[in-house]
């Protein structure tokens, strides 16, 4: 018998990582060269970038597996919905089965969710599995990184004035959900910047905890904040543990509370997810 959630699901994470019309990123940036001079204009290369720019565009096919902007460039963020990959993506899937097969009570959060799209995967999700009546939160500043303030961020300026590529605003996210279809009450957005928001969520227990802030405020904000609500069994995934900031965070959390550090479980080059025990 068909499965048609498991083909919708599908179809939604190739939508969000804009795998369907990949070409045509490549096409914007070979037009923005053209116009900055750097490369001359030929209909035959605009037409059929994919075969003319072959290597371009298996770069690019492969980043969107990864998670990695083309030519590790964040101006190249393109037009996806997530930049997180298809591997963090179907790892986001495997830990929402995982909850949700053995009755991990709670809602689902992300704290960082740039343009939105691993909250909007929650929400295709729960689409899928009606039965589940979980909240999903979606936590972000919506004007990007705050400028590094504690010595541990230092030199790590991700703020608006120098990446605005991160700064995404809430009405857009609204916007990115209802083109999928998947706007709801289910969905709260927690605005503002993490240390004044997630003290205040209005959650008591967490299911699944999606950590994406990058630097180490943002991850020890979020982890002093939350951790303690996550449920027993519950899953907390970490994106940025290729981040130094991030990790010296996740280690100062864990022996300030004089806990070990949880066995991480490694998804790709920076991607991490352990489970609370319980
Ligand atoms: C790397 S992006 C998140 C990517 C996203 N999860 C995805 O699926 O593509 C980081 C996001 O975290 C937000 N952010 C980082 N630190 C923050 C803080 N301390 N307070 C509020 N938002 C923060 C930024 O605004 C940005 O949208």
């Amino acid at each position: 018998m068909t499965d048609y959630s498991s083909l919708y699901l599908d179809l939604l994470k190739r939508s969000l990582l804009n795998c369907v019309y990949l070409d045509n990123e490549l096409r914007i940036i070979y037009l923005r060269n053209c116009i900055a001079g750097s490369e001359v204009f030929d209909a035959r290369i605009l037409h059929d970038i994919r075969h003319e720019r072959a290597d371009a565009y298996a770069e690019m096919v492969a980043g969107r597996t990864n998670g990695r902007f083309f030519g590790r460039d964040i101006r190249n963020a393109g037009y996806s919905h997530t930049m997180i990959g298809r591997a963090r993506l179907d790892m986001l899937h495997e830990c929402l089965d995982t909850v949700v097969r053995d009755g991990v009570v709670g809602d689902f959060v992300e704290c960082g969710v740039w343009r939105g799209g691993s909250c909007i995967f929650m929400a295709g999700y729960l689409k899928v599995n009606p039965a589940e009546k979980r909240r999903i939160f979606v936590a972000d500043s919506f004007q990007g990184l705050p400028a590094p303030s504690l010595a541990q961020d230092m030199g790590l300026d991700l703020s608006k004035a120098v990446y605005p590529e991160l700064a995404v605003d809430d009405e857009t996210v609204r916007e990115n959900f209802a083109v999928y279809g998947l706007a709801s009450e289910a969905v709260v957005f927690a605005k503002g910047w993490f240390k004044d928001t997630l003290p205040r969520l209005q959650t008591d227990e967490i299911a699944l905890l999606r950590l994406d802030g990058d630097l180490y405020e943002s991850t020890m904000d979020s982890l002093e904040a939350l951790y303690d609500k996550v449920s027993p069994g519950g899953i907390v995934i970490i994106d940025d543990y290729a981040i130094e900031q991030c990790r010296l965070a996740v280690a100062d959390y864990f022996a300030r509370k004089s806990n070990d550090l949880p066995m991480m479980h490694k998804v790709d080059w920076t991607g991490v997810w352990f489970r609370k025990a319980g």
